[in-house]
C-alpha cells in the first residue's frame, strides 16, 4: 500500500517513518524549503529519540521519501494523511485549522484518483465533517472519503507509542475508509491492539477529551500537592494510595510545576472553546485551564519565596548563582512550547540573580525565549558550580544521577528546588541541603 503525509512536522514525521517501518510506501509532502532540505539531507528537524534511525532505515529500503511537490507525493495512493499543524488561534484559544484547510484544498485540487483523506492532526470536532463538504465541492467528479484518526503520542516516546498504542482511533463512515485505515494499522492485530471505528465527531473528540482528562489529572495532582504542602502530607504516598486504585490508575499523578508542551495547554483550551460553542460548556476543563495557569505564573515567586526563606533574613537574590537544571517542558524532547521554565526564569532574572541554565537537548531552542542575562552552562555540573540555589525544572536521568555529597561540592549555597521530586528529601537533608519538593510536607 502506498500513502502520502502532508506535513514533515513532528506528527506527520513520526507518523511516516512508523507506518513505512509497518512496510508502507509513504511519501510525506513538506511545503517548507528548509524543512525539505534538512530532511532530504538526513537531519531530523525535532530531537526526538530513534527517530533519525528509524528514517534512515526506511529510506534506505526506499519505503519512505520526502518532496516538496504535492502532485509527486500524492501519485498513486490510497490515502492522504494531513499532519499539518493547528495552533491556538490568538485571542480565544480556537485551533486554527487555516493551513489544515489550505493542504486539503491543494490535494482535491491536485489528484486525479479517489483517495481516503484522513486528519492526523488534532481537528475541532466537526472539521471532519467540513472536509467532506469541501471534498464534495472541490472534487464532485471523484469519491474521496474522509477520515479522522487521531495520534496519541507522547514526545520522547512517541516511536513506542506509535508501535504499541493502547488503541487506535478511527473515525470512519464508509466501509472503504475504514478498509484502507485497517489495513494500515494491521502490524498492530499481532499485538492485540484494540482498534475503535466510530464516527467522525466521536474520534475528534476522543482525542481531546483524552488530553484533557490527562491534563486534569496532572492539575488534580497538583492542587493536592499543595495541600500536602499545608497539612504536612506527603504527595508520593497520596498518588500511590489513590493510583492504586484501578478506577484511577497511577499514570500522570506526578505533581509538578505545571504542564507544558504543545498539546495540552491548546488542547485544553481548544476543547473548552468548543464545549462553549456548542453551549454545553466544560466547566471542568476550564478550570483545568486556569488552574495551570496560574501555577506556572507563579513559580517564580514560589521559589523566590523559598531561596529567601533559606537565606539570612532580609537579604535580596540580586547577584546570586541560581542554577536551573531543565528547560523544556520536559525530559527528552527540545520543546519549549509553552514551558513552565520560560515564566520562571523571567521572574528569577528580574530578582537581579545570575540564571545558570542547562538543558540536554533544548538549549538552542530555549535560547531566543530566555532573558538575555541567562548564562547557558555546557552541563548540569557546569550550571551546578558555584551556585547558591538550584532550581531541578524537568526529570532528566542524568539530573536523577547527581548524588548529594557531589551536589554539596559543587555548589557554594545549600538550597534545593526540586520541581519534579527527582531528589531523596532524606539524603539531601542529610547533605546539609535545605530541601524544597513538591507536595512533600515541608
Ligand atoms: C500528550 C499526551 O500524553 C499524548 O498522548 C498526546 O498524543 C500528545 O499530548 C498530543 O496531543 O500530541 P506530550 O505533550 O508529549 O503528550 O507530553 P506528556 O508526557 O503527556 O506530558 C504533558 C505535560 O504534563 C508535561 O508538561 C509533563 O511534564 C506533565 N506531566 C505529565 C506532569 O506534570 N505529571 C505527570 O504525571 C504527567
Amino acid at each position: 500500500m502506498k500513502i502520502a503525509i502532508i506535513g514533515g512536522g513532528y506528527v506527520g514525521l513520526v507518523s511516516a517513518a512508523c507506518f513505512a517501518e509497518f512496510g508502507v510506501e509513504v511519501c510525506v509532502a513538506e511545503t517548507d524549503p528548509a524543512r525539505l532540505d534538512r530532511l532530504l539531507a538526513g537531519e531530523m528537524p525535532i530531537y526526538e529519540p530513534g527517530l533519525d534511525a528509524l528514517v534512515a532505515s526506511n529510506r534506505a529500503a526506499g519505503r519512505l521519501s520526502f518532496t516538496g511537490a504535492l502532485a509527486e507525493a500524492i501519485a498513486g495512493v490510497e490515502a492522504v494523511f494531513i499532519a499539518v499543524g493547528t495552533p491556538s488561534r490568538r485571542g480565544g484559544g480556537h485551533a486554527d485549522l487555516t493551513y489544515v484547510f489550505a493542504a486539503a484544498e491543494q490535494v482535491l485540487k491536485a489528484l486525479d484518483h479517489p483517495v481516503v483523506l484522513v486528519t492526523k492532526s488534532t481537528v475541532p470536532v466537526g472539521t471532519g465533517r467540513k472536509l467532506a463538504a469541501l471534498a464534495a465541492r472541490l472534487r464532485p467528479d471523484l469519491a474521496v472519503e474522509i477520515a479522522s484518526n487521531p495520534e496519541f503520542l507522547r514526545e520522547g516516546s512517541a516511536i513506542g507509542d506509535f508501535m504499541r498504542p493502547d488503541r487506535v482511533v478511527v473515525g470512519a463512515e464508509t466501509e472503504r475508509a475504514r478498509a484502507v485505515l485497517r489495513a494500515l494499522y494491521r502490524p498492530l492485530n499481532l499485538i492485540e491492539t484494540p482498534v475503535l471505528m466510530t464516527g467522525l465527531e466521536t474520534a475528534e473528540l476522543i482525542k481531546y477529551a483524552a488530553n484533557a482528562y490527562l491534563a486534569m489529572k496532572v492539575t488534580f495532582i497538583n492542587e493536592m500537592a499543595d495541600l500536602c504542602e499545608a497539612v504536612g502530607a506527603d504527595v508520593h504516598d497520596v498518588s500511590r494510595g489513590m493510583g492504586l486504585d484501578g478506577r484511577i490508575g497511577r499514570k500522570f499523578l506526578h505533581p509538578g510545576p505545571g504542564f507544558g508542551g504543545s498539546c495540552f495547554p491548546k488542547d485544553t483550551l481548544a476543547l473548552a472553546r468548543i464545549a462553549q460553542d456548542a453551549r454545553a460548556p466544560s466547566r471542568l476543563t476550564e478550570a483545568v485551564v486556569a488552574v495551570n495557569e496560574a501555577r506556572k505564573a507563579g513559580l517564580g515567586r514560589r521559589i523566590i519565596d523559598f531561596a529567601l526563606a533559606a537565606g539570612p533574613a532580609g537579604e535580596d537574590l540580586r547577584g546570586r548563582r541560581i542554577a536551573v537544571l531543565g528547560l523544556a517542558f520536559k525530559p527528552e524532547t527540545d520543546d519549549m512550547r509553552d514551558s513552565p521554565a520560560i515564566p520562571a526564569i523571567e521572574a528569577l532574572a528580574e530578582t537581579g540573580a545570575v540564571i545558570a541554565a542547562y538543558d540536554p537537548a533544548a538549549m538552542s531552542a530555549a535560547k531566543p525565549l530566555l532573558p538575555g542575562s541567562v548564562v547557558y552552562a555546557e552541563s548540569a555540573l557546569q550550571a551546578i558550580e558555584g551556585a547558591d540555589l538550584l532550581v531541578v525544572m524537568t526529570e532528566w536521568n542524568e539530573f536523577r544521577a547527581l548524588a548529594p555529597a557531589r551536589l554539596a561540592q559543587a555548589m557554594a549555597g545549600r538550597v534545593i528546588v526540586d520541581l519534579r521530586n527527582i531528589f531523596d528529601p532524606a539524603a539531601m537533608r542529610a547533605a546539609g541541603f535545605v530541601y524544597h519538593g513538591v507536595g512533600r510536607g515541608q
